[in-house]
C-alpha cells in the first residue's frame, strides 16, 4: 500500500507536478519542507534586526523610507513563509518555540553586525542578491504553497537588491574618499559570509541529494554559489570596489570564476550559534515574543468573544 503510494508520489515529482497540502506525501518530504520553510521564515524575521538597526540613522529621508519598506517586506516574507509551513501541519507556536530555544536554524548571514551605513547597501546588494539567486529556483519547488510564496517574495527581493546597489553607486560616484573606504570595508566584511548563505559544499550537504530528487532544490548549493559569484564580479567592477579574494579570477576553460576556499570552520561556528551576534539576535527575538504576549492574548480573547462557539 505504502510502496504504491510512494511510487505514485515519485512519478508525480518526475512529471514536474506540484504537490499540494491535501495530497498524500512521504513523511520525510513533509518534514524536510517544514524544516526548510520554517528556517527560511526565521531567516526573514531575524534578518530584520541588522537592517532595522539603521532605520533611525539613515542619512536622508529617502534612504529611511526605502529601508523602512525593505524591513517591512522582510517581516511580510517571514509571515508568508510561516503560513506556507503551517499548510504542512506544523503550528506557528511550534516553529517559533524551535527558533527561540535554539533548536531551529536561520541563515548564518544575519549573525554579523551592521557597523556602518555602507553595510546597509552591501547587505541589499550581496545578501539580497544571494537570496534571489537561491530563491528563484525555489519558485519551481515541487511543493505548491512554497513555490507560490517564492514568486511574490522574489519580486520584492529584486527591489531590495537594486536599492542596495544604487545606494552604493551613489557613495562610490559622489562620495568622499572616507565614504568610498566605508563601502570597501563593508564589502570586505560581507563577501565571504554571503557565499556561506548557499550552505555547505555539495559533498558536505546531507540534505541536498534527497532535496534534488524531490524537486525541492533545483540547483545544488555549489551551483548556486558559482552563479552568484559569476553575476556579482561584474557588478563589483562597475562599483569600483575589489572583492576580498586574491584567488578570484575568470577561468576561460570553465567559463566561470574560480574563487578561494571558504572558511568552513567559521561557517559551522556561526551555524552552531557562536557567531558575532547569535546571542543578541535570539535575545531580541525572545524579548519581542515576550513583549508581544499581551497583544496575542487580547487578540485571542477578542476572537473568542466574537465567535462564541470558539469559546469551547
Ligand atoms: N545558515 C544556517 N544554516 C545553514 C546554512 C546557512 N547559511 N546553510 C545550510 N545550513 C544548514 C541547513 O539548514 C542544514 O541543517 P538542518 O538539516 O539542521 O536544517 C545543514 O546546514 C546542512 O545544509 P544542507 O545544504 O544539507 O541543507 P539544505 O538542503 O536545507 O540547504 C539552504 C540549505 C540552501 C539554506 C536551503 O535550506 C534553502 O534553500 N533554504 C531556503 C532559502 C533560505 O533559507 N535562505 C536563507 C536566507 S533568507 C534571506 O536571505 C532573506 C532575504 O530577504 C535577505
Amino acid at each position: 500500500e505504502d510502496r504504491q503510494r510512494n511510487e505514485a508520489f515519485e512519478s508525480r515529482i518526475d512529471e514536474g507536478d506540484f504537490i499540494e497540502a491535501k495530497d498524500w506525501m512521504p513523511e520525510h518530504y513533509r518534514k524536510t519542507l517544514v524544516r526548510q520553510i520554517s528556517q527560511h521564515a526565521h531567516s526573514e524575521i531575524v534578518g530584520m534586526l541588522p537592517e532595522g538597526n539603521w532605520i533611525t540613522r539613515a542619512p536622508t529621508l529617502k534612504r529611511k523610507a526605502i529601508l523602512l519598506a525593505k524591513v517591512q517586506d522582510e517581516g511580510g516574507h517571514g509571515l508568508y513563509l510561516y503560513s506556507a509551513a503551517e499548510t504542512l501541519g506544523t503550528s506557528r507556536d511550534q516553529m517559533l518555540d524551535a527558533l527561540h530555544t535554539g533548536k531551529a536554524k536561520y541563515s548564518s548571514i544575519f549573525n554579523y553586525p551592521t557597523l556602518t551605513w555602507a553595510d546597509i547597501g552591501v547587505v541589499g546588494w550581496l545578501v539580497d542578491g544571494a537570496a534571489i539567486m537561491n530563491q528563484v529556483p525555489l519558485c519551481r519547488c515541487s511543493y505548491g504553497p512554497y513555490a507560490r510564496a517564492m514568486i511574490r517574495i522574489c519580486r520584492e527581493e529584486s527591489f531590495h537588491q537594486r536599492q542596495g546597489y544604487e545606494s552604493l553607486l551613489t557613495m562610490m560616484r559622489d562620495g568622499t574618499d572616507a565614504q568610498k573606504a566605508m563601502v570597501q570595508d563593508a564589502v570586505n566584511r560581507w563577501w565571504w559570509p554571503s557565499l556561506m548563505m548557499f550552505g555547505p559544499a555539495d559533498k558536505d550537504s546531507p540534505n541536498s541529494e534527497q532535496s534534488m530528487r524531490w524537486g525541492i532544490k533545483r540547483l545544488t548549493n555549489d551551483e548556486l554559489r558559482q552563479k552568484f559569484v559569476d553575476a556579482t564580479v561584474p557588478q563589483a567592477e562597475l562599483l569600483g570596489i575589489t572583492l576580498p579574494d586574491p584567488d578570484l579570477k575568470w577561468n576561460a576553460e570553465r567559463e566561470h570564476h574560480d574563487f578561494g576556499a571558504i572558511d568552513w570552520n567559521e561557517f559551522w561556528r556561526v551555524v552552531g550559534g557562536n557567531g558575532p551576534c547569535n546571542t543578541e539576535r535570539l535575545q531580541a527575538r525572545v524579548k519581542a515574543w515576550d513583549d508581544g504576549a499581551w497583544v496575542r492574548d487580547a487578540a485571542l480573547a477578542h476572537a473568542r468573544k466574537r465567535a462564541p462557539e470558539a469559546r469551547a
